[in-house]
């Protein structure tokens, strides 16, 4: 007779009722603050804005720098598990916390994305597709980049990039020395210009246990660099979307992650699907599950850092989100009330009080039969808003 092996323990849960921290203050800890006291959580946020955008949302908000080692233990003796909501925190930091608490996703994981060429070396060792790419630490090493990748190419700071910031599209070897003027001499990395088909990103979560829920592939489409619309199903060949999947699981375990992950992705002109960036959180892109799928991302993050069975990933519609920038505002308050009368149109805002060119301040969601019919739906709304 063989005895059966003994069952490794369950993970604990961490249940409804305890205290969940943030590191970050931004509309991406704002939804998942909302997402966790609907859960009957608790949550302390720690972030170096006051009056933040989750801090407004939160039972506690912890106003300090992330280099306040004495705030950061104050805060992690507070909680039962911390999470990010901020790319940026320091690793320093992090494992400050991680003496007290469990911080999910984990320090390894956030350090991965956190830099450009780091991230872009991890995808490559493991043999996932990226753009062509080369790092580059002095001026001389990004002419030497350049060269190599070939022209048009995109020069990105490596650290401390969002929505575009930092990026310099680069058509001559004679603009290198400009550009690396304008990046401020920081390491950079340099990719190859990509034509783009389409852009997607594949959002999934890992549970403690190691389960794994994906939601279908949603297609970006950018203005400025920054993210204008989302729309799902993607307009993409089934073999795309099973490639984008598969991919996104190998991180996941590789990184032995747990938490919401997003990897954003290229699908060229000539049909290859490559990664663009990982982003180890929510993402903007996923702002449509809140009203689109069974369960959000942000409930979804909750799930995960807490050890709870994950959700259901299905968004049974098609759906479709607009983001709502600074710009709106230039001729004074958007119209709220022309929104808010569409009625299948739902109006998220984040509570900042500052409006500013290409700053995100909300973003509009819609259903429909059909994905031309949810995003004619929210881009009537969002024009609405100017009349
Ligand atoms: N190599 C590239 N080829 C073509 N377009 C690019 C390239 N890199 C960035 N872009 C465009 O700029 C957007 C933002 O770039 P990304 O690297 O994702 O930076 P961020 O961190 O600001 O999101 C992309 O979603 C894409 O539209
Ligand atoms: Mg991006």
């Amino acid at each position: 007779m063989t005895l059966p092996h003994a069952a490794a323990a369950p993970p604990r849960v961490i249940g409804p009722g305890a205290v969940v921290g943030v590191l970050g203050g931004g509309q991406l800890g704002r939804m998942f603050a909302v997402a966790a006291r609907r859960l009957g959580y608790r949550v302390h946020t720690f972030t170096p804005d006051d009056d933040s955008p989750t801090g407004q949302v939160s039972d506690l908000e912890i106003t300090a720098s992330y280099e306040d080692l004495d705030a950061l233990r104050t805060f992690a003796g507070g909680v039962d598990v911390v999470t990010f909501e901020f790319e940026n925190v320091p690793i320093d930091s992090i494992n400050i916390v991680e003496e007290f608490v469990p911080v999910r996703p984990s320090a390894v994981a956030l350090h991965t994305a956190q830099q450009r060429a780091r991230e872009k070396m991890f995808l490559a060792d493991r043999g996932v597709p990226t753009a062509p790419f080369a790092a580059a630490d002095t001026l001389d090493e990004l002419w030497d980049a350049v060269a190599r990748i070939g022209t048009p190419a995109v020069i990105k700071t490596a650290a401390f990039g969002y929505d575009g910031m930092g990026q310099h599209t680069v058509t001559a070897p004679a603009e290198v020395e400009r550009i690396w003027t304008a990046i401020g001499h920081q390491e950079a990395v340099v990719e190859k210009f990509i034509s783009l088909q389409a852009e997607i990103s594949v959002i999934a979560a890992r549970g403690v246990d190691g389960a794994v829920a994906e939601y279908p592939p949603f297609e970006n489409r950018h203005q400025r660099h920054i993210l204008d619309l989302t729309t799902t199903p993607a307009a993409i060949p089934p073999a795309a979307a099973k490639q984008a999947t598969q991919i996104t699981r190998t991180v996941l375990e590789e990184l032995q992650y747990v938490g919401v992950l997003c990897v954003e992705f290229f699908l060229s002109t000539d049909g290859e699907l490559l990664v663009n960036e990982l982003a180890p959180r929510p993402h903007n892109s996923g702002h449509l599950t809140i009203d689109a799928a069974v369960t959000s991302q942000f409930e979804q993050q909750v799930r995960a850092v807490c050890g709870l069975p994950l959700g259901s990933p299905e968004v049974p519609r098609p759906a479709a989100m607009a983001n709502l920038l600074g710009d709106l505002w230039v001729d004074g308050e958007p119209n709220w009330a022309a929104a808010c009368r569409f009625h299948e149109v739902k109006l998220h805002l984040y509570g900042k009080t500052a409006p500013r060119p290409g700053r995100k301040m909300g973003h509009l969601t819609a259903t429909g039969r059909t994905v031309q019919e949810a995003q004619d739906r929210v881009i009537a709304a969002r024009d609405a808003l100017l009349i």
